[in-house]
């Protein structure tokens, strides 16, 4: 569980607030979408949340953000990290090793893991990423797919609770993209791992997410389940936040009073709305 209680961050060289008043519960379980306009702040709040703000960064931080408990004002990162795991956007420039199962032991050894344990929880993660069989392959020779995917089993390895995520899927064509959300799902349900993304492709957020944030300079908008939220789609649109298309489609039907207000999500719903409407 993570708690934030009126934070707000300037970076040290910057004019502005990067974060302003924050305020945010995020249980466990969730799987959080964040979204807002370029230079928002959405990659800043994710720094907070791992303590990488305040810890890495120099500036004036108020309030308080708590991770299981931990304050991260209190906790380096690095006693955080077996907590809230981090995969950055920029996943090269952090792979440490050559081959794949390296870069998984890395992992392990820096956080100590008993050796006795260190093998089965290598096996363990390749396969619940879907990767055993890249186990012995150098990571120059992955694909981008398949590269994010050894930066999230790393990270997992270490069993955290919950999983950040900053645009993870921006350099990944639509099919790997699609794969990494699906893994993600899995480790939700199934682990029952807290996710939060940061991510750009909006149709695919909305369909993995159960809940969005919405940030617009500094601020948080909007925060609540995916549906509820697209709902302020006018506003979304003036503050240049892309909403998938098929939201779009029943906002204008709805204005042309073919529909009620419903939001749909999918391109099957939208079809489902379509058809509905056209059949009478
Ligand atoms: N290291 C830094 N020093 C000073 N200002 C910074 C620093 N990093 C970010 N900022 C500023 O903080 C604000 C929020 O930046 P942030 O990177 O969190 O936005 P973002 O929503 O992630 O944007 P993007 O969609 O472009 O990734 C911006 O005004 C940015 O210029
Ligand atoms: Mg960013």
């Amino acid at each position: 569980m993570i708690t934030v209680k009126n934070l707000s961050f300037t970076y040290k060289n910057g004019n502005t607030p990067a974060l302003s008043d924050i305020n945010l519960e995020i249980s466990d379980g969730d799987f959080i979408g964040i979204i807002g306009e370029s230079g928002a702040g959405k990659s800043t709040l994710t720094y907070t949340l791992n303590g990488i703000i305040p810890h890495h960064y120099d500036g004036d931080f108020y309030g308080a953000v708590t991770v299981n408990g931990m304050d991260t004002f209190e906790n380096k990162p690095e006693s955080l990290a077996l907590h809230v795991g981090s995969v950055f956007q920029d996943i090269d420039s952090r792979m440490v090793a050559s081959v794949v199962e390296d870069e998984i032991l890395f992992g392990l050894e820096n956080f100590s893991v008993p050796h006795n344990e260190i093998e089965k929880r290598i096996s363990e993660t390749l396969e619940a990423v879907g990767i055993a069989d890249l186990r012995r392959r150098n990571i120059s020779s992955l694909s981008g797919g398949q590269k994010q995917k050894v930066a999230i089993a790393a990270i997992i390895a270490l069993k955290p609770d919950i999983l950040v995520l900053d645009e993870p899927t921006g350099e990944l064509d639509p099919q790997s993209s699609v794969q990494i959300f699906r893994l993600l799902k899995k480790l939700n349900e199934e682990n029952g791992m807290t996710v939060i993304i940061v991510e750009q492709k909006i149709m695919l957020l909305c369909e993995y997410a159960k809940k969005l944030i919405v940030i617009s300079n500094g601020s948080i908008l909007y925060n609540g389940n995916v549906r509820e939220v697209l709902r302020n789609i006018r506003e979304l649109e003036k503050l240049g936040v892309n909403v998938p298309r098929t939201v779009t489609l029943c906002k204008r039907l709805e204005e042309l009073k073919a529909c009620g207000n419903e939001i749909c999500i999918s391109i099957d719903e939208a079809e489902n709305l379509v058809r509905r409407i056209t059949n009478g």
